[in-house]
């Protein structure tokens, strides 16, 4: 399929993921370093017309079939709405999610489906606020609670991240019964070494089987696999079910080989790996008057280049970009 975005382990790209910022409101320790990534100047930033461009590529020259728009904090940007609209009327059919933070969502959450938001990815490690100041190095959240009960009243259905921490394990089943209370479906992710202090290490990890071990402990967990193979997550019933939590076990069992993402960093760059720094710049290229064609072959080459993926826990290479400034 000369239309699709292959590499040379016969993976094809179906999910874009687009950084919109690498601003952010909080500091989460895994993410980012304490004073935040480098400002971008304004001009390095995609336009919304940029945006929905590289969607049109996608969508309508690659096979691109869901659209994501991540961060730093994509709430950070005061057009997230005019992008989310743009690329919902060009695109009827396609999925578009956000990963976000929460916090401002709680003025936000009505417009934003108005505008044709799909569904919506809520980043939340605890429920305790001392700990999730300690967390985020910020004391904000009755901000996100606010913004999550917002977004549930505007319709969303909210799927919660936690990264797995030593420091918030102990608390795993108190933010499943939160969550469980509101209708939201919890994944715990695997801590990977994508922050910037460099301080991850193999030997303090909190793996997926310490999440479930610890949950098994208050809740009856049975195994029900993946929502698809290419899907992250594996999920357990909770109690009998309906009610689901997922694990992302991307250092135990990483799931590389089945790798469907595609990402554009805030710059503009296509990124198609976490953990390999092989870019290509788009913004450039559609600045000095690429056509979409060129912009779609620029996106195949470093495609067709991408990496078999990360080490698991083998020697592991930190890349040059941490977490907030790829998007997740
Ligand atoms: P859903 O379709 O909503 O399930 O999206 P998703 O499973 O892609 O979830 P999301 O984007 O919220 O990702 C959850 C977390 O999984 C991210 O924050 C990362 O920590 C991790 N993750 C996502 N994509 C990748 C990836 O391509 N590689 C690895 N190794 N981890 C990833
Ligand atoms: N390892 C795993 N997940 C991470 N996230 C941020 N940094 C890491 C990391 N080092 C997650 C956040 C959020 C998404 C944007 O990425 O929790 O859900
Ligand atoms: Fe895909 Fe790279 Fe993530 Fe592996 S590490 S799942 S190859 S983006």
């Amino acid at each position: 399929n000369t239309m699709a975005l292959q590499d040379r382990f016969g993976r094809r790209a179906r999910d874009l993921r687009i950084s919109l910022t690498q601003a952010c409101t909080l500091r989460c320790r895994y993410c980012m370093p304490a004073e935040g990534l480098p400002l971008l100047p304004r001009e390095e930033l995609l336009t919304v017309a940029e945006v929905a461009r590289l969607v049109d590529v996608a969508v309508d020259d690659l096979g691109i079939e869901e659209v994501r728009l991540t961060g730093g904090e994509p709430l950070v940007r005061r057009d997230l709405e005019q992008i989310v609209a743009t690329i919902r009327t060009r695109h009827p059919d396609v999925p578009i999610a956000l990963t976000t933070n929460a916090i401002g969502l709680a003025r936000r959450a009505h417009e934003l489906r108005a505008a044709g938001l799909t569904r919506l990815n809520i980043s939340l490690d605890t429920i305790d606020a001392e700990l999730f100041a300690q967390v985020t190095r910020r004391d904000r959240l009755a901000d996100v609670v606010a913004g999550i009960d917002a977004a549930l009243s505007a319709g969303f259905s909210i799927k919660v991240n936690a990264v797995a921490l030593r420091s918030t394990l102990e608390r795993a089943s108190e933010l499943l019964d939160w969550c469980l209370a509101r209708g939201l479906e919890l994944r715990f992710i695997e801590n990977m070494p994508l922050d910037a202090e460099e301080t991850w290490s193999a030997s303090d990890l909190v793996t997926a089987a310490d999440v479930l071990d610890e949950l098994s402990r208050h809740h009856r967990l049975a195994p029900i696999g993946r929502v698809d193979a290419g899907a992250p997550a594996e999920r357990w019933l909770v109690d009998d079910g309906p009610a689901t939590v997922g694990v992302i076990a991307s250092m135990t069992r990483s799931f590389c080989r089945s790798c469907d993402r595609t990402r554009i960093t805030a710059e503009g760059r296509v990124r198609p790996c976490l953990f390999s720094d092989d870019e290509i710049d788009l913004r450039t290229a559609m600045r000095s008057g690429a056509t979409d064609s060129d912009i779609a072959a620029l996106w195949k080459t470093v495609t067709w280049r991408k990496s078999a993926g990360h080490a698991a826990l083998g020697v592991l290479t930190h890349p040059r970009r941490t977490m907030g400034a790829i998007g997740g």
